[in-house]
């Protein structure tokens, strides 16, 4: 089954054709990166707008380097929720438009699902249960992946995102948006023990996050230096926070596979493209004995090839939409 899969949650607008859950025909992107760095962050209108003008191209460019034609494709899946609302509306309306003209079914795919789901296309063997650990820009939760449509969040960030987290600290590092590579570099030059930074636990659920007590610390040094004139280590500042940041993921994440007894555990966002989250995992799950699967850099941030994986199990389960799919910026998974 050949499923043109699009997203277009954020600042990525993607679209890719991938058949029956694992194999990538094709995968184009288009990122709008360039156009957001100067205000620092995404500014949702244009993310709408820059949606509007790549996605029909792109689809175009899906199909030419899958070789295959329109009339080949079985069904169309596109991003529904969560994300930004108008960026969501321009993929959901094109992928409306392509699923009627084609005559073919519609499949509605929660973008969370569609990062785990990027581990199906990196690990051939990879299938439920697992838990999983999904750390992007706007989410960070842990979820019980007991089926392929059959999932529970267990713990949540109660404030920022993991990611969000990173773009802040760059920030006031003055680094360029998206936060989190430029923070990586900084990291690799400097001292993870210089300075000591908060991480948080969650009184009524030991599996629940919290970055924004983090991310006030790391404002409040870099205004003190800058207030009292001492000299700030920027690379041990970025070293010591990704040091915080995996020190809340890893150890929690960890404990909760042990709890519920997973022996697979999967880790899936554009966080998960950090070199120290990644090594920190694979160091604690080896000594435990736990399975670990990170997808490669390349299928860690939006795409559409994770659209396509996940929309294939969606369709098995009979989780089709009609012409009146709508989009929503919040959703539980
Ligand atoms: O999954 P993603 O591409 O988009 C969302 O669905 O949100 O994640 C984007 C987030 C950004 O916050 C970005 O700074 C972060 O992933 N990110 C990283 C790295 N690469 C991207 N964070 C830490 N280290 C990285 N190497």
């Amino acid at each position: 089954m050949k499923i043109l899969a699009i997203e277009s949650s954020c600042d990525e607008t993607a679209v890719a054709v991938v058949e029956d859950g694992r194999k990538v025909l094709s995968d184009c992107i288009s990122s709008q990166v360039d156009k957001h760095a100067i205000y620092g962050g995404v500014v949702p209108e244009i993310a709408s707008r820059c949606h509007v003008e790549a996605i029909a191209y792109l689809a175009g460019q899906a199909l030419q380097e899958a070789g295959i034609s329109k009339k080949e494709i079985d069904a169309v899946a596109v991003t529904y929720a969560p994300g930004l609302i108008g960026a969501l509306l321009v993929g959901v309306n094109f992928a409306k438009s392509c699923a009627f003209e084609l005559g073919v079914p519609l499949i509605p795919v929660h973008h969370i699902r569609g990062h785990i789901a990027a581990n199906y296309l990196a690990y051939p063997e990879l299938e439920p249960p697992f838990l999983c650990l999904a750390i992007s820009g706007g989410n960070t939760m842990l979820v019980r992946v007991d089926g392929y449509t059959d999932m529970r969040i267990i713990g949540c960030t109660r404030d920022d995102a993991a990611g969000e987290c990173f773009d802040k600290t760059a920030r006031v590092l003055g680094l360029p948006y998206p936060g989190g590579k430029p923070v990586e570099k900084l990291a690799a030059g400097g001292d993870d023990s210089r300075y000591v930074f908060p991480i948080a636990h969650v009184a009524d659920n030991e599996f629940d996050m919290s970055f924004s007590g983090l991310k006030t610390a790391v404002i409040n040094l870099v205004h003190n230096c800058e207030q009292s004139g001492k000299e700030l280590d920027r690379a041990s500042l970025a070293a010591s926070f990704t040091k915080a940041i995996s020190d809340s993921l890893v150890p929690r994440t960890i404990l909760a596979a042990e709890k519920f007894g997973y022996s697979d555990l999967v880790v899936a966002g554009g966080v998960a493209a950090n070199k120290r989250i990644r090594s920190d995992f694979s160091e604690a799950c080896g000594s435990r004995g736990i399975n670990l699967y990170i997808p490669p850099i390349r299928l860690c941030g939006d795409n559409g090839a994770m659209i396509g994986a996940q929309a294939y199990y969606e369709f098995l389960a009979g989780h089709t939409a009609g012409t009146d799919l709508n989009a929503y910026a919040n959703m539980d998974i």
